[in-house]
């Protein structure tokens, strides 16, 4: 359906039409997407595009929404058209150096929140973040955490630029900073938790990888060596030396991957935690673990 075919038709049929176009063509979410390009070429929230919905699209927004399902259609995931991603609630502004956050991720704040909770010592805690990205975990945690503070780590300046703005955007930008390393290479600590979400994609599989992933995130957040545990061989021992006695590591894993990390853990001296926590599809998706008193 062509611009042109979008013209003067109401809102919410050009909505409809658009999510139909999308589902013939295999998007995974046609309903979602559409409806968040036709908000975002209208500037209307949803109940902005209930109220107006029987509204005719001018030329100029039917052309402008026929570009957006143009790029949608060749594989560019809504994130990256609107330029954000909502993580943990917050809304955070993405760049092309940084991953979108996914949903799945937000089972490692969930752990690292249970984890700090299981010791109660901590009030002002502090975080190190490793492979901060669009700063997401850490921000998620400062959100929750009012009274502490935490440093962000990634390989991409760009990145830190990005997590930087959220960092101010959202008001968290006194309680974060955002330091340019490899992984906690230039952290001493001691600090009472460590998260990372660092890249675990297998070398191999990454040609295998969605067009959305495979052409719009950036490499350096998805390539973890040729069995994907590249990463955690490096940032392991390193939160093993930065976090305080009983301090806490939570990761994120790939599939499969939650028994060889623990593995990590424990060669590196830390106590794996009970058991990883499984995300909504039921694949365990964050590994913690405790440095010993
Ligand atoms: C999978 S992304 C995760 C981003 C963010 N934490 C999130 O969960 O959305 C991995 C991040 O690690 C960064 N990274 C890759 N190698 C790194 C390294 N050696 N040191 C620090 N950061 C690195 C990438 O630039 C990317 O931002």
């Amino acid at each position: 359906m062509s611009a042109a075919a979008l013209a003067g038709r109401p809102i919410d049929a050009a909505r409809r039409a658009l999510a139909e176009r999308f589902e013939s063509a295999g998007i995974d979410s046609p309903e979602l997407d559409a409806r968040l390009l036709v908000g975002h070429v209208l500037g209307l929230d949803l109940t902005g595009m209930i109220a107006s919905s029987d509204r005719p699209l001018t030329a100029d927004e039917s052309m402008r929404l026929d570009v957006l399902a143009g790029r949608r259609l060749a594989g560019e995931p809504v994130a990256r058209i609107l330029g954000h991603k909502e993580f943990w609630g917050l809304p955070l502004a993405l760049s092309p150096e940084t991953l979108v956050p996914r949903p799945d991720t937000e089972t490692v704040v969930e752990l690292a929140l249970e984890m700090l909770r299981e010791s109660p010592a901590n009030k002002s805690p502090s975080i190190a973040d490793l492979g901060t990205g669009t700063g997401a975990i850490l921000l998620a945690l400062l959100s929750e955490l009012p009274d502490a503070t935490g440093i962000g780590t990634d390989i991409s300046v760009e990145a830190l630029g990005t997590a930087t703005a959220n960092a101010v955007h959202l008001g968290l930008a006194l309680r974060a900073n955002f330091i340019h390393c490899d992984f906690a290479s230039a952290l001493t600590g001691p600090f009472d938790l460590v998260v990372s979400n660092p890249p675990y994609i297998r070398t191999g599989d990454i040609a295998n990888l969605a067009v959305e992933v495979r052409a719009h995130d950036p490499l350096k957040a998805l390539d973890g060596g040729a069995d994907g545990l590249d990463a955690y061989r490096i940032l392991i021992p390193q939160a093993a030396r930065i976090l305080r006695p009983c301090g806490a590591l939570v990761v994120e894993a790939g599939k499969e991957q939650a028994v060889q990390i623990e593995g990590l853990m424990t060669a590196a001296g830390l106590m794996p935690h009970a058991s990883p926590k499984a995300d909504l599809g039921g694949i365990p998706r964050a590994v913690g673990a405790r440095k010993m008193p």
